[in-house]
């Protein structure tokens, strides 16, 4: 078997990635980050994968953080390396991939958990799950993207208020904040994330690696967001999903897109 902490299943064009650590409560340690890369690089360059569901196993956790147990001999050093591999590797691998990345939220997702959710596309949570920044009870602070991506998603206030009392908040306030964007019963998660993947997926791929791209561009540093938009527009011009969209419309029928 490829990984030892990752189930993977594939199911039409979405393949299902399932953090497999449950009495750990999927916490992330090295092997499990280091197999998440190898997965989504296999899924990004896969052909037959369109869009993928990231879950944790069991009904307690999606990731209750990174792997607290490798942390205790770091070093000022050390712990800078891992914040800069693992926010490349895994974090900004899945916030900069051309393929659509949904989190299904299935109970806790704190520290490194949260920021592997909020890394992903979209997230949508069940009514039992539980979010947070809780690193400052250890001494430290995010150090995968949490800082930055939770202030986008929820607003600096807001993001500061989580960051700094290391609150957990529930998936009915993670809704009110646009933290997620469905609330779901438990038992309907992987339903519900399957029916949004697979509305995502009859759209043009081509089309939304490049939405990806340019809602990204704003977010860094130093990008025009605006004019990732006008040049990425512009290549949707030359694709042939373009002129099979067009043609469908006017022939008031299905587009069948091909990723072209
Ligand atoms: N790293 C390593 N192990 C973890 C872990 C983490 N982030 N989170 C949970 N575990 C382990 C526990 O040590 C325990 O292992 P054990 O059975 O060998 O003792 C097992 O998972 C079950 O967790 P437990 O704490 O017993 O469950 P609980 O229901 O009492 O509490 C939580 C659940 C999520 C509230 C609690 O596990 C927790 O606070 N986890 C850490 C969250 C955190 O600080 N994350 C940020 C890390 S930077």
């Amino acid at each position: 078997m490829k990984f030892q902490n990752l189930l993977i299943t594939n199911e039409d064009r979405i393949q299902y990635i399932t953090i497999n650590r449950e009495n750990k409560l999927n916490a992330l340690n090295k092997e499990t980050l280091a197999e998440l890369h190898t997965a989504f690089f296999d899924a990004f360059n896969d052909p037959a994968v369109g869009g993928i569901i990231i879950t944790g196993a069991g009904a307690k956790a999606f990731v209750a953080g990174a792997d607290i147990s490798e942390f205790a001999d770091l070093d000022a050093d050390a712990g800078t390396s891992l914040a800069r591999n693992y926010q490349t590797k895994v974090f900004d691998q899945i916030a900069n991939g051309s393929k659509p990345v949904l989190a299904a939220i299935n109970g806790f997702a704190l520290g490194g958990g949260l920021e592997l959710a909020m890394a992903c596309h979209i997230r949508i949570a069940a009514e039992t799950a539980k979010m947070g920044l809780p690193e400052v009870t250890l001494g430290l602070i995010p150090g995968y993207g949490g800082t930055q991506r939770l202030a986008q998603l929820v607003g600096k206030g807001k993001a500061l208020e989580m960051i700094l009392t290391a609150d957990m908040i529930t998936a009915a306030e993670a809704l009110h904040y646009g933290l997620v964007t469905h609330v779901v019963d438990q038992g309907s998660l992987l339903e519900k994330a399957g029916e949004l993947m697979h509305k995502i997926l009859l759209r043009a791929p081509l089309a939304l690696a490049a939405a990806i791209r340019s809602v990204n561009a704003g977010l860094n540093d130093g990008v025009n967001g605006f004019q990732t938009e006008i040049e990425e527009f512009g290549k949707c011009f030359g694709t042939e999903d373009f002129k099979e969209g067009v043609a469908a419309f006017f022939a008031k029928r299905k587009a069948e897109f091909k990723g072209k």
